[in-house]
């Protein structure tokens, strides 16, 4: 059975102190309220090791290294966010894509250390509006998926966790309808299957990301191929990121 995720992801966004007194408070209020689905906050990697040993909140870094170690200056491996207790890593997401150059290769190798760590990767996935204007953004996902994560075995591609991010809809305020969204997830969902087989596409969480929030969380995440959220702006504040969460 798959699960439901609500992941945030903070990206460059508070500092120490903020990050750890965010968890605590998150953790307060969640305490006593049945949830339905994982709650996961994806913080910047110095946050790691003190939010991991302080909750029992998921924990997700947002990148790591494509290199298992060496002479890398200012990179993180996946074995070091291992280290610090975090399960998750966001990998290829459009912002590292876009403004680090990340390709579907090195995110191939990213992908294979985070496994080799005992990490789940959150793996991002989505087309620009040009490609969605141009209707090539069923081709654009699935070449997106196929280049970093079909070489995987069955068993391994389990392990994976896909968040569809139209990247026109990070940040803009312009989300997803929720049946483009269900549209993609069902496509992203028969194409995996189609590679592997039902059982690993029915056990296979898909998050949507783009400008989710409280206000249309519910809607989204109703779509039977929608398994939670990897929620940018909207995880920033305890307040904003519980309706998310009890979108569920
Ligand atoms: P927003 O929710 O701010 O649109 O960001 C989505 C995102 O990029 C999450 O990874």
């Amino acid at each position: 059975m798959r699960k439901n995720i609500v992941a945030g992801n903070w990206k460059m966004n508070k500092n120490l102190q903020e990050g750890v007194a965010f968890a605590k408070e998150l953790e307060a209020a969640l305490a006593g309220k049945e949830l339905k689905c994982d709650v996961v906050i994806g913080t910047p990697f110095i946050h790691l090791a003190s939010i991991a040993s302080s909750t029992k909140l998921g924990v997700a870094a947002q990148n790591c290294a494509d290199k298992a170690s060496g002479a890398y200056t200012g990179e993180i491996s996946a074995a070091m966010v291992a280290s610090t207790g975090a399960k998750y890593v966001i990998l290829g997401h459009s912002e590292r894509r876009t403004y680090y150059g990340e390709t579907d290769a090195i995110l191939k190798e990213k992908v294979l250390l985070a496994l080799a760590n005992g990490l789940t990767p959150i793996f991002c996935i989505g087309e620009t509006k040009e490609e969605r204007e141009k209707n090539i953004h069923f081709d654009v996902v699935k070449t997106q998926v196929e280049k970093a994560l079909f070489d995987l075995s069955a068993e391994d591609f389990a392990k994976i966790v896909i968040a569809y991010e139209p990247v026109w809809a990070i940040g803009t305020g312009l989300t997803a309808t929720s049946e483009q969204a269900q549209e993609m997830h069902a496509y992203i969902r028969k194409t995996i299957a189609a590679k592997y087989n039902n059982e690993v596409a029915d056990n296979t969480s898909i998050l949507y990301g783009g400008s989710a929030n409280g206000g249309n969380a519910k809607e989204l995440f109703a779509c039977p191929d929608i398994d939670g959220g990897l929620i940018g702006g909207a995880s920033l504040d305890v307040e904003k990121f519980i309706p998310v969460i009890e979108g569920f």
